[in-house]
């Protein structure tokens, strides 16, 4: 057995229910790093079920997102405190509360299908959750599409609240076809903006199926988002964070206030342009935070008027992290990577 997982006699100690009495079976699963790597870190462990933190609740996961920040993390792409204990990866999940104690009581109950937002290690079966973190899953929203709302949609939507992006403007976004990119996509049209995006060849038919003037990226640009805006771009969001992306950016627009960008955070201030994380070293505002939090329930909602979608690319087991993070990373899929925490 690794060093680092639970024995028998823990898994089947008492006390998990205090004042029962009872000897009860508490197994959960997660996927965890002790070291940062390639896709190979990533263990599949048994741990003891989690207790509901003060105020807060346990949620069994039905789906997790897999986010392309799990992997930088992982990887050390992005840069991270050191690691003192096993990381559990992940943000995204949707799922049933399980237990609840104290004040979340007074809002959520066992039984509750519920998104978690910000989930500290989200790839896990039983995932402990303060009741601020919570929103309602409407019923008409699956598990893998609710698991899939998560940061994709959240940036979408505060990146477009913080950039202005309003009825009757031209908005350009660079990786229409991602995750990020088809979220802002559905939420520019809807508020009534005309929409040019980028991708690849092969995603072209998606992006026009979302309602956007699809441009494929590569040499030639420039020229094609011209074409396909003869009069001009209003708002620019950068979900691809290329050198190619950038500079058409700053051909067709002159205001830099009016481009952002989420993927080169880091050398935004240089380039005069806006940024929200993506390596940033400005923290998110009160307002912004705002922002992603409203993305969900506007996001679910719309979903469960059947006026959104949350494609789903692949399910993998919990167990197959590893494969779904290769998968995510090799660029093959479009759509999200959904995690099934059930055996
Ligand atoms: N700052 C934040 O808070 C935040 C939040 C979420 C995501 N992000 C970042 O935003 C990026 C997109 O996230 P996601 O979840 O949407 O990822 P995703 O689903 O993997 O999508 C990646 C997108 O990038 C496009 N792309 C790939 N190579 C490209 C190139 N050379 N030029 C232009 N576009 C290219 C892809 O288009 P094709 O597949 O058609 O080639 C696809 O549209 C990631 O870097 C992610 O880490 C940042």
């Amino acid at each position: 057995m690794p060093s680092h997982a639970v024995t028998d006699a823990a898994l089947h100690s008492e006390g998990a229910f205090p004042g029962t009495g009872a000897r009860m079976v508490r197994m959960a699963q997660q996927i965890q790093y002790r070291t940062l790597g390639g896709p190979e870190v990533l263990e599949f462990v048994t741990v003891p079920t989690p207790v509901a933190p003060p105020g807060g609740v346990v949620v069994e996961t039905r789906a997790i997102g897999v986010n392309p920040i799990d992997l930088k993390l992982r990887s050390g792409l992005r840069p991270s405190p050191p690691i003192t204990e096993p990381r559990v990866p992940g943000s995204d999940a949707a799922g049933v509360v399980v237990s609840v104690d104290g004040s979340a009581g007074d809002r959520w109950q066992v039984g509750d299908e519920v998104i978690v937002r910000d989930a500290a290690g989200a790839y896990r079966t039983h995932l402990p959750a303060d009741a601020s973190q919570l929103v309602a899953k409407p019923a008409a929203v699956g598990w893998n599409e609710a698991a899939g709302i998560g940061i994709p949609v959240g940036t979408a939507y505060q990146a477009l609240r913080s950039l202005g992006v309003t009825a009757g403007q031209t908005l350009l976004v660079h990786g229409g076809s991602g995750a990020v990119g088809q979220a802002a996509i559905q939420f520019a049209r809807d508020w009534g903006a005309t929409v040019v995006a980028t991708a690849s060849a092969r995603n072209l038919d998606r992006l026009r199926a979302l309602g956007a003037i699809a441009v494929e990226y590569g040499e030639g640009l420039l020229e094609r988002v011209q074409d396909a805006a003869p009069d001009g771009i209003d708002r620019v969001l950068d979900a691809a964070g290329t050198d190619e992306a950038l500079d058409v950016s700053f051909a067709v627009v002159d205001d830099r206030s009016h481009i952002g960008t989420i993927v080169v955070g880091a050398k935004a201030d240089a380039l005069g342009i806006r940024a929200w994380m993506g390596g940033s070293p400005h923290p998110l505002t009160d307002q912004e935070q705002a922002w992603r939090r409203e993305a969900y329930g506007v996001a679910a909602d719309l979903i469960a008027e059947g006026r959104f979608e949350i494609e789903i690319a692949a399910v993998y087991p919990l167990a197959e992290a590893a494969a779904a993070q290769s998968a995510l990373a090799s660029g093959d899929l479009r759509g999200k990577l959904i995690l099934d925490p059930r055996p």
